[in-house]
Parts: C-alpha cells; structure tokens; sequence
C-alpha cells in the first residue's frame, strides 16, 4: 500500500488520514489528462488484494459518470468472497487516488463497455477525476454515520473504531456490525441485515458484501495506525439473526 506522489511515498500513515478526509465527489473539474490517466493507472496498480490468490484487474475507462474517466474492477464471479475482496480493493483505490488530490466516487449501478476481461467479470467501478482541492472533509465532525454503538459493541482502541466508522457505504447504509471482545483480542466483523429493507434483499447483499470490504479495508488501516497487530481470518459464515460473519481478527 505504497505509491509515489510527487516524489514522495504514499504510506498506509497517509491512507488511514485519507480515511478522515475523503468524500464522494461528484462535482468535477475539467481538463483531466492523460499524464492523469498515467498517474491513476500506475496509482492503482499499489492496492493490496485481500485474498493474494484472487485474480482481479483493474482498468481505467472513458468516463462513465460525471469524472474524467472510470475506473473498474473485474474479479473471477460475482461470489460473496469476491465481492468483500472487491470493496477492499476499490476502497484502497479510492483513498489512493483521493490522497493524490483526485476526486472520487463509487458508481453502484453504471454498466461498463466491456462485461468482461481476461476470463474475469466487471463487478464495480469509480468515477474519478480533478477537483477543487477544498471538496474534502477536515474532519469526523464532518461525515454523516451512525453512532459507534450502533457499530460496535465492546471496548476497543478509539482511533481503529472512528476510522472503522468513517467508512463509507452504498446509499450510506452502514450494514455492518463489528464486536470486540471483553479482552480485546478479538474483532469481530459482521454485516447486519436491516429488518425492513425498501430495496430488495437480492440488490442490497450484492452492496452489503462490497461494504464489508470496503470496512475491512478502514478496519486495517486503524490497526495498522495504531500498532496493533492483528491476524486476518476470512471466511464467510451462514447468516444468524441478521448476522453474516465476515471476518475476524485476532490480535497479537
Ligand atoms: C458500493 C457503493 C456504491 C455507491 N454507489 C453510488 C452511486 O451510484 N452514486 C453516488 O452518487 N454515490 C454512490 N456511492 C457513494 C455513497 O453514497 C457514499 O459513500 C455515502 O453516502 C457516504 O458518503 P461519503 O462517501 O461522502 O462519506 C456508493 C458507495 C458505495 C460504497
């Protein structure tokens, strides 16, 4: 999760600040170029994959929103597994690319030229493109979320539960739910079915899995933050109660 800005690093430092900084954009500048498109497409090539043994590719595309060009994600299926893979990869490009002065936003249902790629299939893609470097956020204090007990039950480190929270989400649904343990060496992460859902369950559990790792992605960036090293276990359990396991971490 290191790329070159400027001459300079972007390290995993910088991507948990992003975490507090970042909005969608959707208003944009233009004049996006192609010493632009270079920047983005060397950019993206510094996300991490989840799962090291997944195939996925990203390529950056003419503009399918309001940007100067999309970026999409294709992964092997369309697979629970796959699609938390996908929020983690596409939420590492969103912050990348926002810590780069990019405006960027998730385009949840905009279709691509090209359905498939290299025996992989299109899952989600970004507008992204240039924007008034003002656009971004100074702080928590201006992000819309729910409150953390909502989010999270048990104690744990402030700094990896604010940034856990801070994440974002399709219609900022926030469909997850995290437990810490009483001695605070597990985590949890669940995503939380709501009871009542106006939109079908079959369209919000494809957004749901993506914002599981898209979380997951903010989840690390805390931890890693603040010194915590943790170990990833991932695998996707039955759904209890509303409660779909995702993943847990254990922490050293
Ligand atoms: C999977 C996903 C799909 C999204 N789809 C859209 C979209 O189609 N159009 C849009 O304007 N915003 C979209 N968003 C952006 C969310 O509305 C936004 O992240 C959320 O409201 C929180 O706001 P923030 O990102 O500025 O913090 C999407 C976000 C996610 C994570």
């Amino acid at each position: 999760l290191e790329c070159e800005s400027k001459g300079r690093e972007i390290t995993m430092e910088d991507l948990f600040n992003e975490c507090f900084k970042r909005k969608s954009i959707r208003l944009f500048k233009d004049g996006f170029s192609s010493e632009d498109q270079e920047k983005v497409t060397e950019a993206l090539k510094k996300a991490v994959p989840l799962d090291p043994s997944a195939a996925y590719e990203f390529t950056l595309e003419k503009p399918h929103g309001r940007g100067g060009a999309s970026v999409c994600l294709y992964m092997k299926d369309k697979e629970p597994q796959s699609l938390v893979g996908a929020g983690y990869l596409l939420e590492q490009a969103d912050l990348i690319l926002e810590q780069l002065g990019y405006g960027v936003c998730f385009l949840g249902t905009a279709k691509p030229d090209v359905k498939e790629k290299d025996g992989l299939i299109f899952v989600m893609m970004l507008d992204v493109g240039l924007c008034d470097p003002n656009s971004f956020r100074q702080g928590k204090a201006d992000f819309t979320r729910k409150y953390i007990n909502d989010i999270w039950e048990g104690e744990f480190n402030e700094q990896v539960k604010d940034c856990a929270l801070l994440s974002p989400s399709a219609l900022n649904g926030q469909a997850w739910y995290l437990k810490s343990s009483a001695d605070q060496k597990k985590i949890t992460v669940y995503k939380k079915r709501a009871p009542f859902n106006p939109i079908p369950d079959e369209v919000m559990r494809f957004f749901h899995f993506l914002d599981a790792g898209i979380l997951l992605c903010h989840l690390e960036l805390g931890l890693v933050h603040e010194h915590l090293k943790a170990e990833r276990h991932f695998e996707i359990k039955p759904e209890e109660d509303r409660l779909t396991e995702i993943a847990e971490y254990e922490i050293k």
